[in-house]
């Protein structure tokens, strides 16, 4: 358990990659009550600078011996290290929130998105885990219509941006486009497939049931953190050549009827959510426009008449932040609340 102070020492794992930079930039911008700020990565990255609060901070080997007197780890460096450091972090009196998936179905580990079940961190033994991206900004919005209408069916198709893969999956993107442009040969690395101009229906590995790693995880994650699992989820997720946020097609039956009109305002009075739906004005959420925001942009609310309740939405939110860093320090701004 956390316990009460004016001011925390906390590290960021993996401070050098897409997430644990925006991790740094995040607990900048919310005014993190600080006493001192660590952070760590592998030796490729030792005494590396980085800005905060003007000033430089430099990056440490991740070792074993790190945690001692650090309150608050948050951890995004990958699923073998959240494996072996964050229990060795607990056991040293440390909060672990861990992005990766490690410990996300672990039952003895909350897995938690503060606007939808921040009474589970109450039971964390010293892990918490930090949602799926593509989950976190689903079940903001998944949460409200629930508590309104019993959600008893979700069809999603994701459309995630390369920062989910990590900083070397946006540099190939980034060459790739210039090397197409160029007339130059490509060479995949990152992805098994030329990813600029290119949409893969593949995110992490494929199962025996043909289903990719990433939507299993929205599968179970998504019953996890709605505390029922009877709602039935069913998943396609897709890799798209765009830089930063994911958008998501989703496709709801629910027990009582429900209709767009009650959708959006349910969803204008949920936290963390932002109905942007005006189709006549061109008005509907877009990845560009959700880059560097901290909420969930929810448009083009309709109904599904090919069944008896259904509503089909499109929600964009920025992956890095909402679906991943932000997520992050929220949990650290509750365990604060709670301490
Ligand atoms: P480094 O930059 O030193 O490799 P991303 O997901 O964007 O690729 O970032 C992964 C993060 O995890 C980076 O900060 C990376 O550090 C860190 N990382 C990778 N392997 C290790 C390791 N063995 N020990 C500590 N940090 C690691």
């Amino acid at each position: 358990m956390l316990k009460k102070k004016d001011r925390y020492v906390v590290a960021v794992v993996g401070a050098t990659g897409a997430v644990g930079n925006e991790m740094v930039s995040v607990l900048e911008e919310r005014h993190f009550p600080f006493e001192k700020l660590r952070l760590f990565a592998s030796e490729r990255s030792e005494g590396k600078i980085i800005n905060f609060h003007n000033k430089g901070v430099t990056v440490e080997i991740l070792t074993e011996k790190v945690f001692e007197g650090v309150d608050i780890a948050l951890f995004s460096a990958g699923g073998e290290r959240s494996l072996h450091y964050a229990p060795i972090a607990a056991k040293a009196g440390c909060v672990v929130i861990d992005n990766s998936s490690a410990w996300r179905m672990d039952p003895a580990v909350p897995l938690v998105v503060p606007e939808v079940n921040p009474q589970d961190l109450k039971w964390h033994k010293g892990i918490i885990a930090n949602p799926n991206c593509s989950t976190i900004q689903m079940v903001v919005v998944l949460k409200p219509i629930h508590d309104a209408a019993k959600i008893r069916r979700v069809v999603v198709t994701t459309f995630q941006s390369v920062s989910g893969t990590g900083k070397k999956a946006m540099d190939e993107l980034f060459h790739q486009t210039a090397d197409i442009l160029n007339f130059r040969d490509i060479k995949p690395v990152v992805y098994p497939h030329q990813i600029a101009f290119n949409c893969l229906p593949h995110i992490d590995k494929f199962m025996e049931d043909g289903y990719t790693k990433e939507e299993i995880k929205m599968v179970n994650e998504t019953k996890k953190i709605m505390g029922d699992g009877s709602i039935k989820v069913t998943a396609t997720t897709v890799r798209v050549p765009v830089f930063r946020g994911h958008a998501e097609s989703i496709n709801i039956e629910t027990a009582k009827k429900i209709t767009p009109n009650e959708v959006r305002a349910v969803l204008s009075k949920a936290p963390g959510v932002i109905v942007y739906d005006a189709p006549e004005k061109n008005v509907y959420p877009l990845q560009t426009l959700t880059a560097g925001k901290d909420e969930v942009y929810v448009g083009r609310v309709r109904e599904d008449n090919t069944v008896e309740n259904g509503i089909n939405i499109w929600i964009a939110a920025d992956n890095l932040r909402k679906g991943a860093a932000l997520n992050a320090v929220q949990i650290a701004e509750e365990l604060i609340k709670m301490a």
